[in-house]
């Protein structure tokens, strides 16, 4: 989704602008744009903007484009197509204001329709182009009040950067909805959307709040209300390393991120399991034994992976703490009027911390009074910081749009929840300790599903050459076929659906051929034998399948059948399943979509953070 870079201290900005945006790319986008401020007093901003990738904003810039004050931008359409007039950034009409932005301004064909019965010329499709020529227009004397008039007209969602002619010496940012970073270098200051485009320079920074703005100078910054009152922000140092955000040996991030599962998985479940007690400590969830004890239901949302996983986890937490528990599309949940129960623990689940809807879901909950947790791998995230208590994910950066490493602790922050809410009930602590001995030997057990990736090579060539296929299963098998399918659609382009192996033979055994396989999530579990009936009659309609499954499997004559492959993970606690069942999908749409020759980090058309509805 959009990205927004700036710069601003003794350096060339081009060059280190072009480097920001480079490592923005990864969320998605379709257009890249620059814009510096000539070193000439007074000069209006230089600006070069392409639609297409930053290689080739990078080769339109002309070989001199001098200035150490500038901001950059990726856009991902949503104003009009993906043209050079619409990619950012957009000016007023006299040329001398320049704006990058991310999100949405809802009242932008009114500001439009305003803008043109005064004569003005709009240039691009675009919201933001609106908000340049307000800025333009304004009589405000500083920039700040400039900034701050434009916006006061403005409704929407946004996180800006304004650079402007006459005031050479500044770049002035608010945010709205869509998340900015200030990076504090040494004599520089930089700002960026996504931590990803700051960490190379520096580790030091602060995240600006919604409704807040700040002026960057060369020296410093300051932040500050719309009313122009002042804030405090101090900024924090991260103990990150830049190299978490580059691929390594690795051929993609999607690969690395996969293999970092195990580390990933013990990090997350570190230092808050309680054997002697046979349960979880969550401090960060901010709940006493007396309100855990008052929760009678649980309700997760969350977006593509992040519902998926929160399926898996609504079954597990009802198995273990026999509540009813259910996981919901975050996208859908708000616009149904939804019932607020006081009793209800809603669960938000974010690797980002910044998905627009999942963000808008809590806030509604918590506008009806209800209380809300987040699972959520950004430290400082807008939903991070809009919950009422949560548990921190510890992943470590995910880069890859295709969500694994975080979609792996997303669900073992599930099982946590589920100990801690089944510990205050009727969960014993026999069971509690079961449970535990299963999450400890989970990274062990992931490592070894990564370390068979060779044998899955040629299932996952065979499955890419299929144009439709199927992923099937019950129960905990379900959401894994979702999330199974969800993956290799959004990195292979192949038609993948995912059903409830129940509901086969009411629709889509219809469409059951020997041109399209399936994939059948089949645990040694209570549906073992209902679901190896069904693996029967796809077989018989010609159907190729790939079963994943537990080695104690028996798949009767199926076994060895041309036409039929297996792939065994480990055995685990039966609620644990759907974790282990889920990294061999991984790899398969990894290695179809690298088979097809795809871009497996930057799938078309996808985000990884999606920061507009
Ligand atoms: C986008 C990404 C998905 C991700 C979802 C939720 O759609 O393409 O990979 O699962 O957003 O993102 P979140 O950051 O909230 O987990």
């Amino acid at each position: 989704m959009c990205g927004i870079v700036g710069c601003i201290g003794t350096q060339q900005a081009a060059p280190l602008l072009l480097e920001g945006l480079s490592r923005l790319e990864h969320r998605g986008y379709d257009s890249a744009g620059i814009a510096v401020l000539p070193p000439a007093a007074g000069s209006a901003p230089r600006i070069v903007k392409r639609a297409g990738r930053v290689r080739d904003l990078a080769d339109a810039l002309p070989k001199r484009f001098a200035g150490r004050v500038g901001v950059g931008h990726t856009r991902w359409a949503t104003h009009g197509p993906a043209t050079d007039a619409n990619a950012h950034p957009h000016t007023d009409a006299s040329g001398r204001v320049a704006v990058v932005h991310n999100g949405i301004i809802d009242n932008a064909a009114a500001l439009r329709a305003r803008l043109t019965d005064a004569g003005v010329e709009l240039t691009s499709d675009t919201d933001t182009e609106a908000l340049a020529h307000l800025i333009g227009r304004s009589g405000a004397e500083t920039l700040e009040a400039k900034v701050a008039d434009a916006l006061s007209l403005v409704e929407g969602t946004w996180g800006i950067a304004v650079l402007h002619a006459d005031f050479p010496d500044r770049i002035v940012i608010a945010r709205n909805g869509s998340p900015l970073i200030i990076g504090v270098g040494e004599r520089e200051m930089h700002v960026a959307s996504d931590l990803a485009a700051l960490v190379r320079y520096t580790t030091t920074v602060a995240h600006l709040a919604d409704g807040e703005m700040a002026t960057l100078t060369a020296g410093g910054f300051t932040t500050y209300r719309q009313d122009l009152s002042a804030t405090a922000t101090t900024p924090t140092h991260l103990d990150i390393e830049a190299a978490a955000f580059d691929a390594g040996e690795y051929d993609s991030y999607m690969l690395k991120e996969m293999f970092e599962q195990p580390a990933a998985a013990e990090r997350v479940l570190s230092g808050r399991l309680d054997d002697r007690f046979g349960t979880a400590h969550l401090g960060g969830l901010g709940m006493d034994a007396r309100e855990t004890r008052a929760v009678r239901r649980v309700k997760i949302l969350g977006c593509g992976s992040a519902y998926y996983v929160g399926q898996m986890g609504a079954t597990l937490i009802e198995e273990l703490v026999r509540i009813p528990a259910d996981a919901e599309a975050a996208s859908e949940f708000r616009y149904r009027d939804p019932v607020i129960e006081p009793d209800t623990l809603y669960v938000a689940i974010s690797q980002s911390g910044e998905t627009v809807d999942t963000l808008l879901a809590v806030q509604e909950i918590r506008r009806k009074g209800g209380r809300v947790v987040g699972l959520v791998n950004v430290v400082g995230s807008a939903i991070a910081r809009e919950c009422d208590g949560g548990i921190y994910l510890h992943a470590g950066p995910e880069v890859a749009v295709a969500s694994t490493k975080a979609l792996t602790t997303m669900f073992l922050g599930c099982a946590l929840l589920a100990l801690q809410l089944g510990r205050v009930r009727d969960l014993s602590v026999a069971d509690g300790r079961r449970l535990i001995a299963g999450l400890q030997a989970l990274p062990g057990q992931i490592q070894e599903v990564l370390d068979s990736e060779q044998e899955l090579v040629p299932l996952a060539k065979r499955l890419a050459e299929a144009e439709s296929l199927f992923f099937i299963g019950r129960v905990r098998g379900y959401p894994v076929a979702r999330e199974g399918a969800q993956k290799f659609k959004e990195i292979s382009y192949r038609h993948a659906e995912a059903y409830q192996t129940s509901e086969l033979k009411h629709g889509p055994l219809a469409l059951i051929s020997p041109a399209v396989p399936t994939v059948a999530i089949v645990p040694a579990d209570e549906l073992v034998d209902r679901n190896v009936g069904a693996l029967h009659e796809i077989a018989a309609r010609g159907g190729p399948l790939v079963v994943v499954t537990h080695r104690e499997v028996d798949l009767g004559d199926l076994e060895g059948r041309e036409g039929v492959a297996r792939i065994d993970v480990p055995r685990t606690e039966r609620e644990l399943d759907p974790i282990l069942l889920t990294i061999p999908l991984q790899l398969l749409a990894y290695h179809a979509a690298s088979h097809l020759g795809l871009d497996v980090d930057k799938p078309r058309n996808l985000a990884k953070s999606v920061t507009v509805e």
